[in-house]
Formats: C-alpha cells, sequence, structure tokens
C-alpha cells in the first residue's frame, strides 16, 4: 500500500520527494541496517556482484558524504582474526566537499575538494607510500538541472578520479566510478580500457530508473610499473 504524507503543507515537488522517500524500500532498509543512505545498496550489489573490496584493502571513496559507502568499505575490509576483526588490516579514506560524521576505522577529509592538489596530497601522506586496491567516486556536482552542463560537470570529476587512480592504485586495483551518462561516456570508457583489463558499466537496482546515472567499474589496472 502507499504511504502518503498526509499533514504536509509545503511545495508539490516536495511533497513528490516525501512520498518517493516513504515508499522507497532502499531508505527503509538502510535504516533498518544502520546505513547512513540508501546508496548503501548500490555498492552492495556492485560488491556483491564483481567482488571488489577484500579484507586487508586500502579503499578510497571520493565523495563520501553522507558516508554510507564508507560503512560498506569498512565491513569489507575488516579481517576476522581468531580474536573478532583486527582493525590494524586494511584502510579506508573518505573524502567530500561537505561535512562528514565520523565512521568507526574510516579516515575522513571533511570540506575538501578532492579535485585540488592540496586534497590528494593529504591522501597521498596518509598512504605513505602504499597503493590503493580501490578507488571509489559516487561524486556528483550540484545539479544545475541542464542536463549536458551537468554531464560535463561530472566527466570532468570522473576524468579527476582516474588521473588519481593511475597515480595511486596497485596492479590488479579496481575503479568504480559515478557518472551521469552523456555524450562524453565513450571518452570515459576509452580512458578505462587503457586503463583496466576488463571495463564494464552498471546500474544497479538501488539506482533509479528514472536517472542517468551509471557506474562504471574498472577491474585489474594493469598500468602499474613498480
Ligand atoms: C551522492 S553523494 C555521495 C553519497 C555517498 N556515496 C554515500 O553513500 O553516503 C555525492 C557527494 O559528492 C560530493 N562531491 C561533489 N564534488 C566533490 C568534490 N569535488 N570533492 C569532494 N566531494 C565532492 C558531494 O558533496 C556529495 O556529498
Amino acid at each position: 500500500m502507499k504511504i502518503t504524507p498526509s499533514n504536509f503543507k509545503g511545495k508539490q515537488s516536495s511533497r513528490d520527494w516525501i512520498e518517493r522517500q516513504m515508499n522507497d524500500p532502499y531508505v527503509r532498509r538502510a535504516k533498518e541496517e544502520n546505513y547512513r543512505c540508501r546508496s548503501a545498496f548500490k555498492l552492495t550489489e556492485i560488491d556483491g556482484n564483481y567482488k571488489i573490496i577484500k579484507p586487508g584493502d586500502i579503499v578510497i571513496d571520493c565523495g563520501a558524504c553522507p558516508g554510507s559507502w564508507s560503512q560498506v568499505a569498512v565491513e569489507r575490509i575488516r579481517q576476522k582474526g581468531k580474536h573478532g576483526y583486527d582493525d590494524n588490516q586494511g584502510m579506508v579514506i573518505a573524502i567530500d566537499l561537505q561535512d562528514i560524521e565520523p565512521i568507526d576505522g574510516v579516515t575522513v577529509f571533511p570540506k575538501s575538494d578532492f579535485t585540488t592538489s592540496e586534497t590528494q596530497s593529504k591522501i597521498l601522506r596518509v598512504l605513505d607510500g602504499r597503493h590503493a586496491n580501490v578507488v571509489l567516486s559516487d561524486m556528483a556536482p550540484k545539479a544545475s538541472g541542464n542536463r549536458e552542463h551537468d554531464h560535463d560537470a561530472i566527466f570532468q570529476l570522473c576524468l579527476s578520479v582516474l588521473k588519481f587512480s593511475s597515480h595511486v592504485l596497485d596492479s590488479g586495483g579496481h575503479v568504480v566510478c559515478k557518472l551521469w551518462d552523456g555524450r562524453e561516456t565513450n571518452k570515459i570508457k576509452e580512458v578505462m580500457n587503457r586503463m583496466f583489463t576488463t571495463v564494464k558499466t552498471v546500474k544497479p537496482d538501488a539506482s533509479r530508473s528514472d536517472s542517468a546515472e551509471i557506474f562504471l567499474l574498472g577491474q585489474y589496472y594493469k598500468l602499474r610499473k613498480s
């Protein structure tokens, strides 16, 4: 049965948004499973199908706020030893323009623009010479409503993720990068095809069917020389 916001007196668009949230099974599941938002299920589905995050991995989560992908990543990297979980294994680094509430086991860089050399230097300092196994990007610019303009803006974010990944990814590492599908999608795929053994376009069930959102998955980074 559809639930409707009975006492809401605001704009129709806000009413529609509330109604959609109230009837969204992923919003309900996120609450039940203590994830910060429904996006968690996009990553759990991608990881469930392609097994990209392993125990002990170093994961960089770009555009991490409010933090559900980092919550999923930290669950996956933790090793279960004889005495329970060993927190010294693996690492998740979360970056966002916005503030990020602390997440147990995650190194957070709030109020940080991933595309700047300042932020990327902070990440490199934390890595301290190690390579990352997985780079995730659910980064999205503020949507302007102009589809082409928004596509171009997210395309630039993807390029920045791929460029940084080429410096930090370990041989065999993976990238998951959100894109709003559009005229430059093939260009990004070409770049990824040069970097990875396998490149796939993924649309998880939790990604709304009326959204241009897709995820490009690059598996097995092949350009690491040392
Ligand atoms: C869809 S949300 C991410 C949700 C997150 N994956 C989760 O599961 O909680 C997109 C985020 O990208 C962030 N973002 C956009 N551009 C960014 C940039 N240049 N640097 C860092 N974060 C950015 C936004 O601030 C926003 O919080």
